[in-house]
């Protein structure tokens, strides 16, 4: 991972001074690193001995860096990684083009590469990626909003990058089709049980651990799990305190949703479901040798779900 971060920073650079000011500020603000953890420990799993896996888990970071540099735009989010968010110090101008900036470097990065399949597995992610937070964007301030229309949602935004990153690596170590498949199946499930996770923290964790503020979601209208759950579960007074805080948005109607969260036990709801996705997960990998690398991989399912932060 320190290589992947000599990667990452050689990469910044620029000759506009902006560009490394904002690239340079969310990317030594930190954040867990998970999806180019994955790229190495995926490749690591197929016993891959190239240098490629380095490249690709700083091309998938900038992914990962780009949308959220566009997503605290789009969510008017004020607080990442403890810090400030770019937008709410240089503006979201300067925000959505930089973002831009670390999308088309990552993109001639997978040049230096050279290898059509990486290259597809990339392009495809990076579009689903826009259509899944497009997805979101049209649900926003819906409240019929239906559990599987969530979920298409979050495997598009988020999971699908897991996916990449975890196939990447098996397409390096030449896995076959088969392995191939089950790493990708691993990684969106992963994926979609961390972005679970997410939208729980947002209603449980608390700002220092999350880094984040608590309630954006509900600010946005944005209608996940734990709200669909208790529209669904609980009485029709409690529905419409959910349904009117959904259409109104903004932060008022936060403790009132919170008291229904509680009543329903929608939280419980969402964390069995990345319970679910986690145990399909692990059982996927299965197949892999015993490794540390395996080891690794058990780990981060397990982290996904009991994470905090
Ligand atoms: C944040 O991802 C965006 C989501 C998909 C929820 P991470 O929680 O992995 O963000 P960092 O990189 O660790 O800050
Ligand atoms: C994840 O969605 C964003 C992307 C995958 C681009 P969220 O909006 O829930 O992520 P956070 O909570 O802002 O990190
Ligand atoms: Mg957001
Ligand atoms: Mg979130």
């Amino acid at each position: 991972m320190s290589i992947v971060d000599d990667v990452i920073r050689e990469k910044l650079h620029s000759h506009v001074l902006l560009i490394r000011q904002v690239s340079e500020y969310i990317i030594n603000s930190g954040g867990k690193r998970l999806r180019p953890a994955l790229v190495i420990l995926s490749a690591g799993a197929f016993r891959y001995s190239g240098k490629y896996h380095y490249n690709l888990a700083a091309i998938v970071e900038f992914i990962h860096t780009a949308t959220l540099l566009h997503d605290d735009v789009v969510d008017e989010s004020a607080l990442r990684r403890n810090k400030e968010t770019a937008n709410a110090l240089f503006g979201n101008a300067a925000s959505v083009l930089v973002g831009d900036f670390l999308y088309s470097r990552a993109f001639q990065m997978m040049v230096e590469v050279n290898n059509m399949r990486v290259m597809q597995i990339l392009a495809d992610a990076t579009n689903t990626i826009a259509e899944g937070e497009v997805l979101q964007l049209l649900n926003c301030r819906d409240p019929h909003v239906t559990e599987e229309n969530y979920l298409q949602v979050i495997r598009y935004k988020t999971a699908k990058l897991f996916e990449a990153a975890s196939r990447l690596g098996a397409v390096l170590g030449n896995a076959t089709s088969d392995e191939e498949e089950a790493m990708a199946i691993y990684g969106m499930h992963l994926g979609t049980a961390f972005q679970l996770i997410d939208d729980m923290l947002d209603y449980s964790g608390n700002n220092q651990d999350i880094g984040k503020n608590l309630g954006d979601d509900l600010a946005e209208g944005k209608p996940t799990l734990p709200l669909i759950y208790a529209m669904r579960e609980g009485t029709s007074e409690q529905a419409g305190i959910i349904r009117k805080a959904i259409e109104d948005g903004g932060k008022n109607g936060f403790q009132p949703v919170l008291n229904v969260i509680q009543q329903t036990a929608a939280l419980d709801y969402a964390k069995q479901c990345a319970e679910a996705e986690i145990a399909t997960a692990i059982a996927s990998i299965a197949f892999l040798p015993d490794s540390e690398n395996k080891k690794y991989l058990l780990q981060l399912a397990r982290f996904a779900v009991t994470r905090n932060h």
